[in-house]
């Protein structure tokens, strides 16, 4: 039987879940996260939902400073291991629920603040998980969206998505640049800002960190190498630093919030 989209990502994150909370590995999830928190701005009296929440990586770094912070995953893998070190790190106030982004098993508005990290880019249909969204979102609630983002230039763009799938295969597609702010203006939001940040990681270690194998790995960084001798340009900006292969990532964060929905609705 032909595997679902479904399949392809627990199997990936099955596989993945050691990796997420190896520190040797899980650096770009890591080092990113003043970056998130400085645009999430949680307040004590929050009641939190990340969305495709993983090892929940965000959901403990917000967990102090929300009054509740749930983490939603469709891989039970992920969420083991989330578990274990929220047990670890004493987070009283997290939990994990197993469910898809896209069917949220929660009630409408049921969190002030909204947060999806490094997911979009692994959903059949991104505007869909989005309006699941800001369905369980207060009226005047805040929704953060962190994800890498495409060349808006749609060759490009092809070439990025077709090596971000080698590494991972249930890597879909990523969101053009702007897509984000489009898709939440289209569910009622107003958009507050919309920031960047530039990101240059080591081949190796992101091949290692989602274990890909190694005749889908050689492809990799065949493209790659071929992309720096002047070969097809992969959109991804290899480089070499001390004799290491790196790249190029985009991230960009969209902070909305539910105003705009409620003014429509007066
Ligand atoms: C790259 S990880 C990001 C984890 C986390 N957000 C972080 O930034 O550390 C992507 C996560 O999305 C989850 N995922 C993918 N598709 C999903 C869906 N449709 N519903 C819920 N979770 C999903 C995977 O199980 C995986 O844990």
């Amino acid at each position: 039987m032909a595997k679902t989209h479904g399949d392809r990502i627990r199997e990936a994150f099955t596989r993945q879940a050691g990796t997420f909370e190896d520190e040797r590995l899980n650096v770009a999830f890591t080092s990113g996260l003043p970056w998130l928190l400085s645009h999430v701005e949680p307040r004590p009296d929050d009641v939190v939902l990340d969305v495709a929440a993983g090892t929940g990586i965000v959901s403990r770094a917000l967990a102090p400073d929300a009054a509740r912070v749930v983490a939603v995953d469709s891989t039970e893998a992920m969420i083991e291991q989330g578990r274990s070190r929220v047990v670890a790190e004493g987070h009283l106030n997290l939990g994990f629920v197993r469910g898809a982004a896209e069917d949220l098993p929660f009630s409408n508005q049921e969190f002030s603040l909204v947060v999806t990290r490094f997911s979009l880019h692994h959903f059949a249909d991104p505007p869909r998980a989005l309006r699941e969204m800001v369905r369980v979102l207060r009226r005047a609630g805040r929704l953060v969206v962190m994800d890498l983002v495409a060349s808006t230039d749609p060759t490009i763009a092809a070439r990025q998505d077709h090596v971000e799938r080698l590494r991972d295969a249930s890597h879909v597609r990523m969101p053009p640049r702007g897509a984000v702010r489009d898709w939440l203006q289209e569910c009622g939001l107003e958009v507050a800002q919309v920031a960047e940040r530039q990101i240059d990681r080591p081949v190796k270690g992101w091949l290692q960190q989602s274990k890909t194998d190694e005749h889908a790995a050689a492809q990799v960084r065949a493209a790659l190498e071929a992309d720096v001798a002047g070969g097809e340009n992969t959109g991804l900006r290899p480089h070499a630093v001390d004799g290491e292969l790196w790249f190029h990532q985009t991230w960009e964060l969209t902070v909305a919030r539910g105003r705009a929905r409620d003014e429509a609705r007066t």
